[in-house]
């Protein structure tokens, strides 16, 4: 049996998806606070320098996997307008009806698609962009899954990764103190779910750094790609293009 990470345990591959549903099942109801309230309202402004970079136009079709609850399937879907189609997808249905419910009450209608980004159900060179927001860190075949957004993406068409990266290395201590002490305690008070809080402190120290991302992704099919550092490194955008 071929073993991998689940934050700092090691877990069979065959378990790692479904330890990850079950923090995500856990969430889904306090997700959107407990996002406002972890990040200080920071993920907001990291999501929208990724609706930035992603420079949709009218009529674009993207894809966005590890939706959740639909932050960037909704900025996304504002730029693509009525001629474009935006699809809002996510392997958790907690997570996924959470934010297709809040879109409804928001007048966003997209369809909302349970896919798991490792075996994508369309078609080759089906997609302008694709977006993985803080979902990739959870995949248990990261590789698997970047081949497969590369294969739907069109010819020079954009893969945007925004993912938890390597901070600076003098906001190191703070950061650590951060994640290892407030945050868990925040999941505790605010989620009623420490452990979910902690595997997500554990899960973005194993995760690739931004190199290792960068050269992860070229392996994978992606011609040109390049990273953009946020926050000191807290979080990074890779943006690869398939050429
Ligand atoms: C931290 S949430 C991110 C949600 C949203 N993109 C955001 O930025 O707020 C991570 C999401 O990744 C999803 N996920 C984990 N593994 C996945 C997979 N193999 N395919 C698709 N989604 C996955 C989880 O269900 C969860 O909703």
């Amino acid at each position: 049996m071929t073993q991998t990470h689940f934050g700092y345990q090691t877990v069979d591959e065959s378990e790692k998806a479904q330890r990850v549903r079950g923090v995500f099942d856990s969430v889904a109801p306090r997700y959107d606070l407990m996002n406002d309230l972890m990040s200080m309202g920071l993920h907001r402004v990291w999501k929208a320098y990724a609706v930035l970079v992603a420079n949709i136009g009218p009529g674009a079709q993207v894809l966005d996997l590890a939706g959740g609850t639909g932050d960037l399937a909704k900025a996304f879907a504002r730029k693509a307008g009525p001629t474009g189609r935006v699809f809002h997808t996510d392997i958790n249905e907690s997570m996924l009806r959470t934010g297709r419910d809040r879109l409804l009450d928001e007048g966003v209608v997209l369809p909302t698609i349970v896919c798991d980004a490792e075996k994508l159900p369309f078609a080759d060179g089906s997609f302008d962009v694709v977006s993985v927001g803080f979902g990739l860190r959870n995949m248990t075949h990261k590789e698997l899954a970047l081949a497969e957004m590369n294969r739907v993406l069109k010819p020079r068409g954009r893969l945007l990764v925004l993912e938890f990266s390597r901070v600076a290395p003098p906001l190191q201590r703070a950061y650590d103190l951060y994640s290892f002490k407030v945050l868990p305690l925040l999941g505790r008070w605010v989620a009623r779910d420490e452990a979910s809080y902690r595997y997500l402190a554990e899960s973005i120290r194993m995760h690739p750094g931004q190199e290792e991302l960068k050269a992860l992704m070229h392996k994978c099919g992606f011609g040109h790609v390049d990273y953009h550092n946020l926050t000191g490194g807290v979080v990074a955008l890779h943006v690869g293009i398939k050429c």
